[in-house]
């Protein structure tokens, strides 16, 4: 049974916008998959559904269930799943940018934490072993940090309470293509070492696919391409994100650009 398991799963924005259509892909223990595609394609909706977050944007699932650790979270509240050890990094850097960089783990870790009290010395290190550039800027303000490391504490943040599975959502976008590298280097690099199962969320190709054992591509929330780098090669993945949103653009003017 795979870590990770979404079944026919169909997301709605208030009642009228069906973002995610059917879409059924799993994520085996250990493992670090990638789901790709455009802008708007339902990439965020699908986390979001993951990690029981779709409610504070009033989406719904329809229909289709999620299972984690064999079981369904449908039921199950988004801060109950991070507890459980599904941990959502969200697009867009979220850190707490008055507070310095240890804060910012210190407080990520007492909100998941298990029991509810600060993470060690030890755990706070561990993130600093990996991210070397937050061990040096440990006790600056995490607004004065740059773009990628701000994604890096983003991500430090949701390592430190030692999950399960961690889903991440567009962690290269809008970052100079080596400080990208970097960071998929270093989760490709945790996955191996701590076995911790990884869902990444990407526009880039290139990138994800040299790190990914397994990708899905969405266009226009449905799984239109699975399989390994291998199978679906990067030239096949690419066209079959960019050239499908080529082709919805032309079909629908009015979003060029937008
Ligand atoms: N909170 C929301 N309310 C209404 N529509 C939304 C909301 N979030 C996303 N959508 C719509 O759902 C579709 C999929 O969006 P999203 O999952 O964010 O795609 P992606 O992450 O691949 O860019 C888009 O058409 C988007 O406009
Ligand atoms: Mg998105």
């Amino acid at each position: 049974m795979a870590l990770l398991n979404i079944e026919e799963l169909s997301v709605v924005y208030g009642g009228a916008i069906d973002a995610v259509s059917n879409v059924s892909l799993k994520v085996e223990e250990g493992t670090m998959v990638a789901l790709l595609g455009s802008n708007g394609a339902g990439k965020s909706s699908t986390l979001k559904a993951i990690s029981g977050t779709l409610e504070f944007e009033r989406g719904e699932i329809t229909t289709g269930d999620v299972q984690f650790d064999g079981g369904s979270v449908r039921a199950v509240k988004a801060h109950q799943r991070a507890r459980a050890g599904l941990i959502h990094v969200r697009e867009g850097r979220h850190v707490f940018s008055g507070m310095s960089v240890e804060d910012n783990l210190i407080a990520a870790g007492f909100a998941v934490g298990k029991r509810g009290s600060a993470p060690g010395r030890a755990e706070i290190d561990r993130i600093y072993e990996y991210f070397p550039r937050l061990g040096e800027r440990r006790h600056g303000l995490a607004g004065f940090l740059s773009g990628g490391e701000q994604q890096m504490l983003a991500i430090g943040r949701a390592l430190i309470s030692q999950p399960r599975m961690m889903l991440v959502d567009e962690a290269s976008l809008g970052l100079a293509p080596m400080i990208a590298e970097d960071i998929f280097r270093i989760m490709a690099e945790i996955n191996r070492e701590t076995g911790l199962s990884i869902l990444v969320v990407e526009q880039n190709v290139g990138l994800t696919l040299k790190h990914a054992s397994y990708a899905y591509i969405l266009e226009n929330g449905r799984v239109v391409l699975e399989g390994t780098p291998d199978d679906i090669g990067g030239r096949d993945a690419i066209s079959a994100i960019y050239l499908g949103a080529a082709a919805k653009a032309a079909a629908n003017p009015a979003h060029i650009g937008g």
